[in-house]
């Protein structure tokens, strides 16, 4: 955790580098756009329209390592109970490498390899089935990341079944669903590490009922007992462990999904992507480390220049769903305002993740950004060789990417203040040559890794998510009412019972 004094330190640097633009800091340093740009395999990443120099990045980094990071990241890949108020071990990192050297995560990465084969007898057996469809019910971090990976990858690999996703509750999509789909034909996998979430569990239930048989029914959990008590066989429960947070569970048995519809080959290389991440965090030093650039970047924009949101702005279809699976990684995080030892931070943590896919968004949200009050720094994401057939849509999507950086970082100065374009607003460019499965891996690992950097800077917990339960608690306590088998709701707070009252009436 960064003290008083990294604080006061980070003050003055942001105190410096606003006396001038971004655009003065680029002048104003030779060679910047290499000095602040790095590479790891295809994944290609330049800050240098952030809006710091490198005074302020080299102190940043040699704080960093002052801190004892490092034995913090160890402690990651080693399975230390880290995740401290629920007392466990983080080790999503041995669902895909084998870089731990304690015993807890050489058998971690033992279990997760035996899954990859269970998966892949699965695999056979739903074929011999006759199935065809797959409806994967989950929510949080047990739909967001294998939907993305699923709609990121479609075009390489086919794994023999149609995928599709169910999260919300809502009834309206289970309603297509069933009208739209084959109960004969259809195995229904249900995502719940917990298998405790009550929107998994209510269209779970109907599920169950209408495909009619419970061998068409699977689980993927860390609560075995849970799950057979909901009547899935035994043969049809996937292991997930209490070691893999639920936003960072897509390296496991959650992507099952995605192993169906695209093929385990497609996933091995997607893994491999994310284990060359690790090694990478692990072993590159800070300052040409990838995943400290990205945390300091971050850091940098919260709590150097204040900026209270990011966007995350891909420059292709097929992540357009990576900014909602990042607000979760992000948000659920680090959105935290009590330090690891229970007192009040004293800085600033996550900021509001927001994005959409560029192209589209530039027709939408994108005057904000050029011209609204507040500044949103960005991560603009290209894809440098395209994975379809039209040259001519593909370089104006890479010109447009470049145009926005760009005139974002620049501005134009005008007379007519309607027209002019304030420039000064960053944001880091991130180009893969392709968008691959290994590539997709390394992407996602980076901003994982990221998140763990930015909750050791802020001394808060990344691995926990207490305030999603309170929320639960008071539904499940107004659920009777809204059924109306309570009907007496003088203890209710008075503006629900205004507002359940108006529900009741209609
Ligand atoms: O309520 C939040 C949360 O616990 C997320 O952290 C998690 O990804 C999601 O719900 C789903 O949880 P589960 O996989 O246990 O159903």
């Amino acid at each position: 955790m960064w003290n008083e004094q990294d604080w006061q330190a980070l003050a003055e640097h942001a105190r410096r580098c606003r006396q001038q633009p971004i655009s003065g800091l680029i002048a104003a340093e030779l060679g910047r756009q290499t000095a602040f740009a790095r590479k790891l395999g295809p994944l290609y990443c330049n800050f240098a329209r952030q809006h710091l120099d490198s005074q302020a990045m080299a102190d940043m980094q040699r704080r960093l390592q002052d801190s004892g990071i490092q034995d913090q990241v160890r402690q990651l890949f080693d399975g230390v109970r880290i995740n401290r108020s629920e007392d466990r071990a983080v080790l999503h990192t041995a669902l895909r490498s084998n870089l731990g050297t304690s015993p807890e995560a050489l058998s971690a990465h033992a279990e997760a390899q035996a899954v990859l084969d269970t998966m892949s007898d699965l695999v056979v057996r739903l074929k011999a089935q006759g199935i065809t469809d797959i409806l994967s019910v989950g929510i949080g971090g047990s739909d967001l990341g294998p939907r993305l990976v699923l709609n990121a990858l479609a075009e390489f690999g086919n794994g023999g079944f149609r995928v599709h996703f169910l999260s919300s509750a809502d009834g309206m999509y289970l309603d297509r669903y069933t009208a739209a789909l084959d109960p004969e034909k259809t195995a229904v996998l249900l995502v719940s590490k917990s298998f405790g979430t009550q929107e998994t569990l209510i269209n779970g239930a109907v599920l169950k009922a209408w495909v009619g048989d419970s061998e068409r029914v699977f689980a993927i959990t860390a609560n075995g007992a849970r799950a057979a008590a909901f009547d899935v066989p035994p043969d049809n429960i996937l292991p997930i462990w209490d070691w893999v947070g639920g936003r960072f569970s897509v390296w496991s048995a959650v992507a099952f999904p995605v192993v169906l519809g695209l093929g385990m080959p497609v996933f091995r290389e997607f893994l491999r992507g994310a284990a060359d991440m690790d090694a990478h965090f692990l072993n590159a030093p800070i300052s040409d480390n990838l995943v400290y650039w990205q945390a300091l970047m971050s850091v940098w924009n919260r709590n150097g220049m204040g900026y209270g949101t990011q966007g995350i702005i891909p420059y292709d279809e097929r992540l357009e769903l990576l900014p909602a699976h990042l607000q979760q990684v992000i948000m659920e995080s680090l959105g935290k305002s009590v330090t690891l030892d229970g007192a009040d931070s004293t800085q600033a943590t996550s900021p509001v993740l927001m994005g959409a896919s560029g192209n589209p968004s530039q027709h939408s949200f994108f005057q904000y950004l050029q011209q609204g009050i507040g500044t949103v720094p960005l991560d603009i994401i290209g894809v440098v060789t395209s994975g379809h057939s039209q040259p001519t849509n593909h370089h104006f999507i890479l010109a447009n990417l470049l145009a926005q950086a760009e005139s974002l970082a620049n501005g134009q100065p005008s007379e007519d203040p309607q027209r002019r374009y304030p420039g000064n607003r960053p944001s880091t460019v991130m180009l893969l040559d392709e968008l691959t499965p290994y590539a997709l891996g390394l992407l996602l690992a980076l901003y994982e890794h990221s998140v763990f950097v930015q909750s050791r800077i802020w001394g808060i917990n990344a691995f926990d998510q207490w305030g999603v339960e309170l929320g639960k608690k008071i539904a499940t306590g107004l659920m009777p009412y809204v059924e109306g088998d309570l009907t007496d709701l003088s203890d209710l707070d008075p503006i629900t019972r205004e507002l359940l009252g108006v529900m009741l009436k209609s």
